[in-house]
């Protein structure tokens, strides 16, 4: 999941870097004559004074909280920026997008079901985004489509400042195979977990995924985790959506375990349900995901990283 599955139904985008060139600052050391400046009132250019303006591209797109976070990011930071909804048609992300290049967008978010298509899309991707093989983060930049993948640092960066769980050395657990665990991986593994177990009920495609990423992965079935425990287990299946609950085998939970399920919703999750009668210490669901990928993005646009508590305090109070 990722633009992290709203299971009532809000979703968001995601993102990540390529920092834009900076000014250039520096002269040759030799000595070249001074370029002749016109006077202020000879320049026939007039700085373009319009807010920048970002949109977040989804289908069905309505219920994204993003424009509502990069609003609060502008706010906070003084950026000037405008950030809104495109609701583009199923088959037409491509021109929806170029639609939007055209009219001056800076930069867009995209969230389900567009996020491969974003990923074909680009004219450059960044690391993540192609280990992730989707991106949630475009950037509009000297007449070029540049792609990121902020899903995996925004779940890294809420488990580990948000919820102040260090990933490092722990015996961590993914549940899925899907687009939400691919982006996961790598960011994971970033994060040197003493151990990193892929568990799929499709173990094929576990092992599919395992052998993409290309790190030191363990991969099992639902029913081979019995007998393990883990410190850190997350939920990247979309089993929330329907209400299942998973085939978890009794006892993996460690003493002082988080559970943290991608997707969120008003209600606890039935994931983290099951997680807290299964006996996890600590359950967190992906709105601060959704929120900290969204700060990702807006550092990618705006070389300026936004503060989330308070705002990721406020949606949970809604
Ligand atoms: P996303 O992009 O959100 O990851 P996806 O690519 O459709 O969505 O992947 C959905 C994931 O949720 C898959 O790992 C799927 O398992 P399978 O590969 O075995 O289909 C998992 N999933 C969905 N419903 C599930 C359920 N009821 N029990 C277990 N896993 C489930």
């Amino acid at each position: 999941m990722t633009d992290n599955s709203s299971i009532s139904g809000a979703l968001a985008p995601h993102e990540k870097a390529t920092p834009s060139s900076g000014q250039a600052t520096s002269t040759p050391a030799t000595a070249t004559p001074e370029p002749t400046r016109l006077p202020p009132d000879t320049c026939h250019l007039s700085p373009d004074l319009s807010p920048a303006t970002y949109a977040v591209f989804g289908n069905p797109v309505a219920h994204s909280k993003s424009p509502r976070i990069h609003a609060a990011f502008a706010r906070q930071t003084g950026e000037p920026l405008r950030y809104e909804t495109r609701l583009a048609p199923l088959e037409g992300f491509a021109d929806a997008v170029r639609q939007f290049i055209a009219e001056g967008g800076k930069g867009a978010n995209v969230t389900v079901p567009f996020k491969e298509a974003a990923f074909r899309l680009a004219d450059e991707l960044s690391p993540r985004a192609r280990a992730a093989g989707a991106v949630n983060t475009l950037s509009f930049t000297a007449g070029r489509i540049l792609g990121d993948n902020t899903d995996g640092a925004g779940l890294v960066r809420d488990i580990a400042i948000n919820l102040a769980f260090p990933i490092n050395g722990r015996r961590v657990l993914l549940l899925g195979a899907g687009g939400a665990a691919r982006g996961a991986l790598l960011p994971l593994l970033e994060q040197h977990p003493a151990t990193l177990t892929l568990a799929n009920r499709n173990e094929g495609k576990a092992k599919a995924l395992a052998k993409l990423a290309q790190g030191a992965i363990n991969v099992s079935s639902f029913a081979e985790l019995a007998g393990q425990q883990f410190d850190l287990i997350i939920n990247a299946t979309s089993a929330s959506l329907s209400g299942a609950t998973l085939p978890l085998p009794d006892g993996i939970f460690a003493a002082g375990s988080l559970a943290y399920d991608m997707m969120y919703g008003q209600d606890e999750t039935p994931f983290l349900a099951q997680a807290r009668t299964a006996g996890a210490a600590r359950r967190a669901d992906g709105l601060g995901m959704l929120v900290e990928q969204a700060a990702e993005s807006f550092f990618i646009w705006r070389q300026k990283r936004p503060q989330t508590h308070d705002l990721l305090a406020e949606l949970r109070a809604k």
